[in-house]
């Protein structure tokens, strides 16, 4: 095809590990630091899913990679993640969900990037975390592994910097492509419904450009697009692969893993819909 254009896209990074391993604060960190500081008046987060620029390079952060929505997304088939940060706190070391983590990513053949947490703490222990790790088959690449290991303190703020760095390292390597022309597909990373608006789903754009006033199948749902809004909450006229946004004119909620395609005409997505939910 010949208007196809291939192009680099941004890798989407989920935070996973065990409970209060620091998940949450790490996100919640790169994101005062990252968005905040952009944005006059310091906006608030406004969707489950961000992203930040740094080095004139985008990265996608789930927010809400629990891990129950992580499976219902894997096995529906839908894979969304590129690369997944684990996050292991130094002072506990690797725990249940650690493992159930890295059984999710590497059932995935998604790549692991090790954030030891915590290092600020008098009783961390940042080579015991590598230790523990060597029999889940995570091993540092000075151990002839493949992971990329950093150590951080989601409470100082140090080794983030270069967790960022490493996450655009390992996305290089990944080489992440899409396709910005065409009609768009994309995925649901959640939905609810909102009293005055309607439903609302956020989606991540994974091939084409989405389109206010396009029309839209998503899973049981169709609709025409009213609004596209970025993660700050402000309104936008398209949405790009990787880039999160929230999208309004639903005919219900879809659910997540749902996948979003661009349809001709609204008559054909509302067949197509009512065809499934028949099924
Ligand atoms: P869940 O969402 O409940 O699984 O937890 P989480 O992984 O999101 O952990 P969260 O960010 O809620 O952090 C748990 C606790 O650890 C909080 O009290 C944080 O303040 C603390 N914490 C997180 N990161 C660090 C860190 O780098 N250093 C220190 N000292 N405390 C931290
Ligand atoms: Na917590
Ligand atoms: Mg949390």
């Amino acid at each position: 095809i010949s208007n196809e254009r291939v192009q680099i896209r941004p890798p989407i990074v989920a935070i996973m590990g065990h409970v209060d391993h620091g998940k949450t604060s790490l996100l919640d960190y790169i994101r005062l630091t990252k968005i905040a500081s952009q944005e006059a008046g310091g906006i608030t987060q406004h969707i489950g899913a961000y992203h930040i620029e740094v080095r004139k390079k985008i990265i996608t952060f789930l927010d809400t990679p629990g891990h129950a929505a992580f499976t219902a997304m894997r096995s529906r088939g839908a894979q969304i993640t590129d690369i997944v940060v684990l996050v292991v706190a130094s002072d506990d070391g690797v725990k249940p969900q650690t493992i159930e983590a890295i059984q999710h990513a590497q059932a995935a053949s998604v790549p692991i990037l090790v954030a030891i947490n915590k290092i600020d703490k008098p009783n961390s222990e940042p080579e015991k975390v590598k230790n523990e790790l060597i029999k889940y088959n995570i091993l540092p690449e000075e151990w002839g592994g493949d992971n990329i290991f950093v150590n951080i303190s989601a409470k100082t703020g140090e080794g983030i910097d270069n967790l960022l760095k490493s996450i655009l390292l390992q996305s290089e390597m990944l080489e992440l492509k899409t396709t910005i022309s065409g009609m768009a597909t994309g995925l649901v990373i959640e939905s609810f419904l909102d009293k005055g608006k309607g439903p609302i789903a956020t989606i991540l754009i994974q091939e084409g450009t989405l389109k206010k006033g396009d029309i839209v199948l998503c899973g049981l749902e169709y609709g025409k697009i009213r609004a596209i809004k970025n993660s700050l909450g402000k309104e936008v006229q398209f949405a790009s692969p990787s880039i999160p946004v929230e999208i309004l004119g639903l005919s219900g909620i879809p659910i997540a893993g749902d996948k979003v395609v661009v349809v001709g005409d609204e008559k054909k997505a509302k067949e197509v819909s009512i065809y499934r939910q028949m099924k």
